[in-house]
């Protein structure tokens, strides 16, 4: 019952002026990490699925987390827990298919990188279906630097999303929310030092969103609702934990917090969070182990990890995305 679409989800924060985080999950820690935080903030909540993610622990094992995190909000916590499932850039009608077919709620058709028809055409081949099985479609304009999936683009070949684009696009593929290009980008390392200032303490300042360019879309798409990729921030604390206890992660920067919630206040409804949380989880094993050189028991490592992902997924729920208490 509490696994939904996110269309109710997405048509309240826009009328709102928040955002849903959308997490990506690979095993029960990080599941656990971020449905506490829901719980505990009574938001609403995307968790979704790469790929890799699907290869790394299997299909079945996520889905069937998932549906504990929801059964235990129902029973321990008193709380209908809202979570959409959705597959994070899905690169064929096949892969869509199937996460369709095995019970996810939302999936993104990724075609940003192929020419305009054919990202029309493949896109509308998996609403079609979606939208026969009750299921909605994210889909993508504009390419992001960074990694995707498998797929490494470049900053030279990445591109803003074209405003003017969008409304034939959405119009012709029946798609339910666009991702856009507006100068975030996938991973720890957005930006290179060179593409960045520095601030007085020497920490690396990205070049600023492309507001004109969101605004622009949302002005030709009404009502619409908009997301952001590659919208980590690569909190300096836990970079800097991480070089502590013997990582090795120099220049690793991420999007101001402060922007992403200006976005958040307007047409975008789902905020991408991947990077942030294996940082949150890196830095405090790391931590934990350089302090406790004799443990070796699993358990003991990944609490603290698990801890840290629910205190940073929290904190976003609050401050960034504004849907604290919203459920
Ligand atoms: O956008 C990509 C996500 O961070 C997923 O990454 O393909 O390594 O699971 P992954
Ligand atoms: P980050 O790498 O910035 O966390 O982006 C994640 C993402 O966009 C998943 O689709
Ligand atoms: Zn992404």
């Amino acid at each position: 019952m509490a696994i939904v679409t996110s269309k109710e989800m997405f048509q309240k924060a826009y009328d709102g002026g928040y955002a849903i985080g959308a997490f990506n999950v690979n095993n029960m820690e990080i599941i656990q990490g971020i449905c506490d935080a829901a719980i505990e903030q009574r938001a609403p909540l995307i968790l979704q699925v790469s790929k890799g993610a699907r290869k790394y622990a299997n299909h079945i094992y996520l889905m069937k987390l998932i549906e504990a995190a929801v059964e235990d909000a129902e029973q321990n916590a008193g709380f209908d827990l809202p979570i959409c499932v959705h597959l994070d850039h899905g690169d064929s009608f096949e892969l869509c298919k199937s996460c369709i077919d095995g019970g996810f709620t939302s999936v993104m058709i990724d075609a940003s990188s192929k020419p305009f028809e054919e990202n029309i055409a493949l896109t509308r081949q998996v609403v079609t279906y979606a939208h026969d099985h009750g299921v909605v479609v994210e889909a993508e304009l504009g390419t992001l630097a960074g990694v995707e999936d498998e797929v490494k683009v470049s900053a030279e070949d990445s591109s803003y999303t074209r405003p003017e684009e969008v409304e034939e696009f959405v119009t012709r593929t029946g798609c339910d929310s666009l991702a856009i290009a507006i100068g975030t980008s996938h991973g720890a390392y957005k930006f290179t030092p060179e593409q960045c200032t520095r601030n007085e303490q020497g920490i690396l300042v990205p070049p600023p969103l492309r507001f004109d360019v969101l605004e622009e879309v949302s002005r030709r798409l009404p009502g619409f609702p908009i997301v952001l990729h590659g919208s980590s921030s690569v909190p300096q604390e836990f970079v800097a934990k991480i070089n502590r206890f013997g990582g090795k992660m120099p220049d690793a920067v991420g999007i101001p917090e402060e922007q992403l919630r200006k976005a958040a206040s307007l047409s975008v409804c789902k905020i991408n969070i991947d990077s942030d949380l294996r940082l949150a989880m890196t830095a405090n094993i790391r931590e934990y182990l350089a302090e406790h050189p004799a443990d070796f028991d699993p358990r003991a490592y990944l609490k603290p990890g698990r801890q840290a992902i629910k205190d940073m997924v929290a904190h976003k729920m609050i401050d960034v995305l504004g849907c604290s208490g919203k459920a």
